[in-house]
């Protein structure tokens, strides 16, 4: 299978902390890996560094063979890698519909392509498809901030999707959500990843959503990763155990 990301030996300082050391892994065409470990243990910065958001101290990036290390995020998004963050990044004062073509604008990235692009009565459509895709219809006028904090988390999810991106990496997609909503989510992303062939990376604590969701997942601790493998490899890996449960 072809790796839509291959990451080589990333490593990222701050000053004398070493946030991330040496992480090095891939992710293949239509898999969705899933991203755990204890708080702090660079999971967030791996994703800056694959982002853009950070410049690595070393190591490499590649999206579907082609390096990207140091590129933009507008730049990785005209690739079609799109994101979300740890917390949240809808515009409270706009709503669902309007929060979704803001986020189709910026995935069309620079103003030749927008004035060359699809005009924004397509992003409206591509909205509305969203809007439908995600359930959100009876709340797609309504403001942002007036959904609860759960029904946000399935907005920001679904502004990562206006680009028709190949690569997603969600920082926390279900954190403080609850579990009917968990449940949506869920089902919401493994649908997108089975209709469109979309890849995913998806850091999350909660167990079960990540062992029932991914096909893989990699599990990160001080920086560097402990393990790799299926869900129940990782489950039954000692070194896991010990990490989670052995203090
Ligand atoms: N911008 C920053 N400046 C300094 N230290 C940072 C910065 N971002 C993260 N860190 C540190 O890097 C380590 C990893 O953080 P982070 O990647 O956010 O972990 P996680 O997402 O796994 O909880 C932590 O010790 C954190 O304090
Ligand atoms: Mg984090």
């Amino acid at each position: 299978m072809t790796a839509v990301l291959e990451v080589t030996d990333i490593r990222k300082s701050f000053g004398g902390i070493t946030a991330v050391d040496g992480v090095s892994f891939d992710v293949r065409e239509g898999e969705i890996l899933g991203l755990i470990g204890p708080n702090g243990c660079g999971k967030s910065t791996l994703f800056n560094c694959i982002l853009g958001q950070l410049i690595p101290t070393g190591g490499e990036v590649k999206v579907d063979g082609r390096v990207v290390t140091g590129l933009r995020p507008s730049e990785l998004n005209r690739l079609g890698v799109s994101r979300t963050f740890q917390l949240l990044q809808v515009f409270p004062k706009l709503s669902v519909r309007e929060n979704l073509i803001l986020a189709g604008q910026e995935h069309q990235g620079s103003m030749v392509s927008r004035l060359f692009g699809p005009s924004d009565a397509g992003l409206t459509e591509a909205a509305d498809r969203m809007i439908g895709f995600f359930e959100l219809d009876h709340l797609a006028s309504e403001t942002a901030g007036s959904l609860s904090y759960g029904q946000q988390k399935l907005l920001d999810a679904a502004m990562a999707f206006m680009g028709g991106p190949r690569l997603v990496l969600l920082d926390e997609p279900a954190g403080g959500v609850n579990l009917s909503m968990l449940a949506d989510l869920r089902e919401r992303l493994a649908a997108i990843n089975r209709e469109k062939r979309a890849t995913f990376v998806v850091i999350e604590h909660n167990m079960e959503f990540v062992m029932s969701l991914c096909s893989r997942v990699m599990v990160m601790a001080e920086g560097r990763v402990l393990a790799m493998g299926t869900p129940d490899e990782v489950r039954d890996n000692p070194a896991v155990i010990e990490a989670y449960l052995g203090h």
